[in-house]
Parts: structure tokens; C-alpha cells; sequence
């Protein structure tokens, strides 16, 4: 187990206790590390209309976007589950939706890194770690509009 895989994974926990999901009470936390170490974080925003709901890896990649970090990106660790006091609850290790594959691999290719994604259990105790070319293959992404080498 690497202290720093387990670290990113602590604070997207963190982070999932900040999320806005009255509709499904499913609470998920994104933590993108970046090249530098620092660690930006993400939780999902549910809206009455709720289709329109924002996921915690979406959230997480916009704020990278705002501050002009979308080309330092290096690892980003997932953790889901249901709000239980101050745990969360969940044992199987949440993977990110076909969208946010996209959005993480937006950021992905602008910092020329094929990312660990660590997909973790509310309790913590099952994470699956993947490269983000193994959760979407063949992506389509700046590459392929000639904005990237
Ligand atoms: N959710 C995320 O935040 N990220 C994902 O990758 C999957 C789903 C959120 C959206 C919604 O608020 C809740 O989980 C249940 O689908």
C-alpha cells in the first residue's frame, strides 16, 4: 500500500463529506494530485432538476481548469459511499461514469500522463487502481484536434 495512494484517498474522502446530495445520499470525493504535490479536490453537486447534477471528478478537474493547472495533473483517487455520522458507508470501490473518464482525460492528455485513477470504497478497504487508458481506451481528446504533439 503506498502512504500516498492512501493520503489522495483520505482526501477525497474528505472532500466526499462536502458533497451537496440530497437526491441520491450518495457522496462522492475526488482528489487530483498534481505534479507538485499539492492535491485539489472535488465532490459531487446534486440539483433538483437532476439531471443537471455535477460529479465530484467534474467539480474537482474544473477548479485544475480555473487556476491554469490542467496540464499538471498526475493521480487522482475516488471514494463513494453513504453518509453514516462521520463515516462513509460502501464496499464496493466506485469507479468514475463514462463522463468524467472524459473530463479526466482532457486534463490527462494536456499533462502528457497516462494516470493512475485509484477507485476506492466508502469504508476504504477495497481500492482498485487503473491507468486512465485502461478505463477508456482509444479516447478521443486534444490529440486528435491537433492540440497536442
Ligand atoms: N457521481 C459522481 O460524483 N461521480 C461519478 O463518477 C459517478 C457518480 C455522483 C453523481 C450523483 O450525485 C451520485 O454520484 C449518484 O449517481
Amino acid at each position: 500500500m503506498s502512504e500516498d495512494r492512501d493520503a489522495l484517498i483520505d482526501a477525497a474522502r474528505d472532500a466526499a463529506s462536502r458533497a451537496y446530495a440530497p437526491y441520491s445520499g450518495f457522496h462522492v470525493g475526488a482528489a487530483l494530485l498534481l505534479k507538485n504535490g499539492d492535491v485539489v479536490t472535488g465532490a459531487n453537486v446534486e440539483n433538483a432538476s437532476y439531471g443537471l447534477t455535477l460529479c465530484a471528478e467534474t467539480v474537482a478537474v474544473a477548479k485544475i481548469v480555473n487556476e491554469g493547472w490542467i496540464g499538471e495533473l498526475a493521480e487522482v483517487a475516488i471514494v463513494g459511499g453513504r453518509p453514516h455520522g462521520d463515516e462513509l458507508l460502501g464496499t464496493d470501490p466506485v469507479n468514475p461514469c463514462g463522463r468524467c473518464r472524459q473530463i479526466l482525460n482532457e486534463a490527462a492528455e494536456r499533462s502528457k500522463t497516462d494516470i493512475l485513477v485509484h477507485c476506492a470504497s466508502g469504508d476504504g478497504k477495497e481500492v482498485m487502481t487503473y491507468r486512465l487508458s485502461q478505463l477508456l481506451p482509444a479516447a478521443f481528446g486534444p490529440k486528435d484536434l491537433g492540440l497536442i504533439d
